[in-house]
């Protein structure tokens, strides 16, 4: 495998030293660049995008070739493994996620299988080997997946929902059959990410996007339990280098230090948590990485860069912090704002790093 040319994102996941703090976006292979919707038009649509190794390169590349970005992360989905367990995903046309199964019972749910990623997940496999090969060494490569609640909402619910409902009302009259449901989700996740990371990738984040929907109790009992146990099968080294995780629950800022504990090397922050008070709570335990509101992608350049430098001073100087957004970034967001952000993070992050 080749050297990496930058290797920012990995030392401040590593809590060592750099000269100025990396930076990606969530979501930034997407529809708010016209490159991206030319290629999503010639695969036809989001799944054959996905599926397609060459198109599938071919985006995760695309912000890379506009913007000083840090690292590349794979395109896929989190909705791969329910597809792969045979519950048959498609995307209507701005209606989001569908699946044409839906589970309604105990039974509907035990009848779910762990997944083997080799067999029916080879297509994100051959993408992660080609974008590895492609990127040369430019920058290091992220995989991903969903944690075993984000993924049981989608399952559950049949796509999207605002409440959860049917999924909690399943959570808290069935507990055992759905804690049998997550550790099955939990094994397909860890069996997935070291499929990733055996074919390259060089770091993997957890998207709990929906665990902040969740009381506290339920949090560590049906979100962040699972997390632990895919945390506990993950392989922690590849090719002689460490592959750190990143576990980021959009609206967990309140269980910091539980997440901390699980032994992952960071944690992703939303927008509503200082970063500053997240770095005290966790001290040298692991980096962090956000967290800037990704609305105010749809401000000014300056006001974008005002909160750029905002956020670097909470964190203040030292090491571990990886710059991002608190979520992904939206369809609307002019791409040339997108610039101003990726440029103000490694402009005005010198001065926290000795140089
Ligand atoms: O970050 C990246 O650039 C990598 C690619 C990536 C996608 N989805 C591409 C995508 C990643 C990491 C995801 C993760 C994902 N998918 C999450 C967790 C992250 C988060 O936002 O919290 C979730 C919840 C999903 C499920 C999902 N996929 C939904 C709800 C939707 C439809 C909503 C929407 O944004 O349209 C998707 C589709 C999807 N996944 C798109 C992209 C670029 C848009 C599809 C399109 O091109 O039309």
């Amino acid at each position: 495998m080749s050297e990496l040319k930058n290797d920012r994102f990995l030392r401040a996941l590593a809590r060592e030293s750099v000269d100025v703090t990396p930076v990606w976006m969530m979501r930034q292979a997407g529809r708010y660049l016209p490159e991206y919707r030319a290629t999503r038009a010639k695969a036809g649509d989001f799944m054959s995008l996905c599926m397609n190794t060459e198109l599938a390169c071919e985006v995760t590349l695309q912000p890379l070739d506009r913007y000083p970005i840090d690292a590349a992360i794979l395109f896929s989905d989190i909705l791969t493994i329910p597809d792969a367990m045979g519950l048959g995903l498609y995307f209507e046309t701005g209606e989001g996620p569908r699946f044409k199964k839906s589970v309604n019972s105990v039974a509907d749910m035990d009848a779910l299988d762990v997944i083997n990623p080799e067999a029916d997940l080879g297509y994100v496999m051959d993408a992660v080997r080609m974008i590895r090969r492609e990127l040369n060494g430019r920058v290091p490569l992220i995989g991903f997946s969903g944690s075993p609640w984000t993924l049981a909402t989608y399952i559950v619910e049949g796509g999207s929902s605002k409440d959860y409902r049917k999924t909690k009302t399943f959570m808290y009259n069935e507990p055992e059959a759905f804690t049998r449901l997550l550790n099955k989700l939990a094994d397909s996740v860890a069996l997935y990410l070291n499929a990733q990371i055996k074919a390259g990738a060089q770091a993997v984040q957890i998207f709990d996007s929906w665990g902040g929907a969740l009381s506290h109790q339920a949090y560590l009992d049906f979100s962040l339990a699972p997390m632990q146990r895919i945390v506990n099968q993950l392989i922690t080294e590849h090719d002689g280098r460490k592959v750190p995780v990143i576990m980021f629950t959009k609206g967990g800022g309140q269980w910091l230090n539980a997440m901390a504990d699980t032994g992952v090397q960071a944690l992703g922050l939303d927008w509503t948590t200082d970063i500053g008070n997240a770095r005290a709570q966790v001290g040298d335990r692991v980096a962090l990485q956000g967290n800037m509101d990704p609305a105010i992608l749809n401000a000014k350049p300056e006001r974008i860069r005002e909160e750029v430098g905002y956020i670097l001073s909470r964190f203040g100087k030292g090491n571990g912090h990886v710059f991002n957004l608190g979520h992904g970034v939206t369809p609307e967001i002019d791409p040339d704002n997108v610039g101003a952000f990726f440029q103000a993070v490694h402009e005005l992050s010198a001065e926290y790093h000795e140089n």
